[in-house]
């Protein structure tokens, strides 16, 4: 067999069926032996960054596949100089993380995380239980209006909200799940609940702190992407001043949040360990697209999930073609 990979995800992300298909085309070997690689198949837990110092230790690279639908931990620019194409499983998570979200905007509104506590504490009754606010009548802001956040507007009509969405352009479908879009300001001062969507960029990244937190009026704020995109003490301090009214996160910055993170001692605060996509269908449908991405970069195709589609333009793709039976896309 001509070609190798190096297999960073968890095991347990892995079906047999994805590891079965890989086998046919490629060798596993272990991360000492990556400058040999040609195709690494990721997920976004594991550690590394893949960027340039990373990339030198792995000359013979052609294909990086990720489970994941976020491809944050790929410096992409990087890649594409190097001719190395990348994708992702875009379109295998939607339903599960809009599940994820609209659990945590529920989460949020209804104060679980505390309703929780005091029947895990024997608080039951010893007052009157935390009380919480209706989503029906409420208005939802969501902050990156992809597939996932029409697919929570979807689920959070149901609930009888009103939906606000930012994107940079309006969505020609958004009548359907009857959102209107306005502007970053507008969201941040009139949304009752706040979910952001957005994938983390250098952009991006830190999109939530001290001014935006600050322009809520006693929102929710629900953060189901990436926990960098906001900074977390600006947060916590928002949350004990109360200009935030509750946060329901299921990413973090860091992740994972420390147990002894002042933000696991308010009892506003509802934290899952980013399990958007964890479910069996959902990391099964990513398993196999991310190794059908993989081996149809070992054989010089055209990957089906391509993040990086310049990569195929100028010939850069094509220079690494060689004789070891990398075709040309
Ligand atoms: C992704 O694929 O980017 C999700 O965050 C995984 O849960």
């Amino acid at each position: 067999m001509s070609t190798s990979c190096v297999a960073f995800a968890h095991d347990a992300w892995v079906t047999p069926a994805a590891r079965a298909l890989i086998a046919e085309h490629a060798t596993t070997v272990d991360e000492d032996r990556l400058a040999e690689a040609h195709g690494l198949y990721i997920d976004a837990g594991h550690p590394r960054r893949l960027d340039a110092a990373y990339l030198d230790r792995a000359p013979a690279l052609r294909v990086i596949s990720s489970l994941n639908v976020g491809y944050d931990n790929v410096d992409i620019d990087e890649c594409t100089r190097r001719g190395i194409a990348v994708s992702n499983s875009h379109g295998s998570l939607t339903e599960a993380v809009a599940d994820i979200a609209y659990l945590h905007v529920i989460a949020a509104f209804r104060q679980i995380g505390e309703g929780v506590a005091w029947a895990r504490d024997g608080r039951w009754l010893a007052g009157p239980p935390p009380v919480a606010d209706d989503l029906a009548g409420s208005t939802l802001g969501i902050v990156g209006m992809g597939a996932i956040g029409m697919a929570l507007a979807k689920r959070a009509r149901a609930s009888g909200m009103t939906i606000v969405y930012h994107n940079r352009q309006r969505r020609r479908d958004d009548v359907e799940v009857d959102a209107r879009h306005v502007s970053f300001d507008e969201l941040l001062r009139t949304a009752k609940g706040i979910v952001v969507l957005v994938p983390l960029t250098a952009e991006t990244r830190g999109m939530f702190g001290e001014a935006q937190f600050g322009a809520m009026s006693s929102a929710y704020f629900i953060n189901a992407s990436r926990g960098a995109l906001v900074d977390t003490d600006a947060l916590y301090r928002a949350l004990v001043a109360k200009t935030v009214a509750g946060a329901a996160l299921d990413v973090t910055d860091p992740e994972p949040l420390p147990p002894d993170h002042p933000l696991f001692a308010l009892p506003n605060v509802f934290v899952t360990p980013h399990i958007g996509s964890a479910t069996r269908q959902t990391r099964d449908r990513m398993s196999i697209y991310a190794a059908q991405n993989l081996v149809a970069g070992l054989a010089g195709k055209r990957l089906p999930q391509i993040v990086n589609p310049a990569v195929y333009e100028g010939g850069t793709f094509a220079q690494k073609g060689d004789a070891s039976g990398y075709a040309t896309p």
